[in-house]
């Protein structure tokens, strides 16, 4: 049985402007508050560096994507080693939203998730079903057909972590039940296994879609939730500090 400390990583998306880092440094203060649990924020990539110095060593600092390729001729890409000398230590790979809109299949996923974890950054990997693959039960098929396309063989140094988003709870205010939640979360658990031996049982497992402070404490009591990926409720301290309060509880 494995202990794993809980991860409430915060997505900005398109969102936060310089004037939003006091934010980073209240979270980051409220981080320092809680013990046993582990901080993140992600902000655009303009505001990486910047945040990294208002995080000081409390939370980290990561990017929403980075480009499988060292560098090359990728007009508008970023990849793992620049996002590194930033001070960024955590990336978040295969986000719906980039497989939607720019169309990132799992074979890209996985080479950017080997690229991030390859610059030695903490790699977050996004799973998760739409609406209409949940309704006709297809849910745990297509999770576990992006784990097996989107994962890297290896995990290597840093850190591995999945994150479960059903894509019709993302920005919705729905949720899944805890039953679904449980059931997906037992899934991924045991594929992780499945492909990584011990290992498996070591990586934190995220849920994310419409995570708030109200239902926080239900979905981390649920067993193989590790935590919660937050796009909303990630954007002030006063809505993700509760989320890291809850997550510091159990
Ligand atoms: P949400 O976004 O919390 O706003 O639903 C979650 C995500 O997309 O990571």
């Amino acid at each position: 049985m494995h202990v794993r400390r809980k991860l409430v990583a915060g997505n900005w998306k398109m969102n936060g402007s310089v004037a939003d880092l006091a934010e980073v440094a209240e979270i980051a203060a409220a981080a320092r508050r809680t013990s046993g649990v582990d901080v993140a924020i992600c902000p655009p990539f303009t505001l990486i560096a910047a945040a990294v110095t208002r995080a000081a060593s409390d939370i980290s600092i990561g990017a929403q994507d980075c480009h499988a390729e060292a560098s090359g001729a990728y007009t508008g890409s970023i990849s793992a080693a620049m996002l590194k000398e930033a001070g960024a230590r955590l990336a978040i790979v295969g986000h719906s939203e980039r497989r939607a809109e720019w169309c990132e299949t799992d074979e890209k996923v996985r080479a950017k998730a080997a690229a991030a974890l390859g610059a030695r950054l903490q790699t977050i990997v996004c799973v998760g079903e739409s609406e209409a693959e949940r309704e006709a039960g297809r849910a745990n098929d297509v999770v576990a057909s992006q784990l097996a396309g989107s994962l890297p063989d290896i995990t290597g140094e840093a850190e591995l972590v999945v994150a479960y988003e059903p894509i019709w709870a993302i920005g919705t205010g729905r949720t899944a039940t805890t039953e679904d939640v449980a059931d997906m979360h037992r899934m991924i658990r045991q594929r992780l296994v499945a492909s990584f031996g011990d290992a498996g049982g070591r990586i934190r497992i995220l849920y994310g879609g419409s995570v708030k402070g109200s239902n926080a404490a239900e979905l981390f009591a649920i067993e193989d939730v590790d935590g919660a990926l937050v796009g909303g409720a990630s954007l002030t301290a006063e809505a993700i500090v509760p989320i890291i309060e809850a997550a510091g509880r159990g």
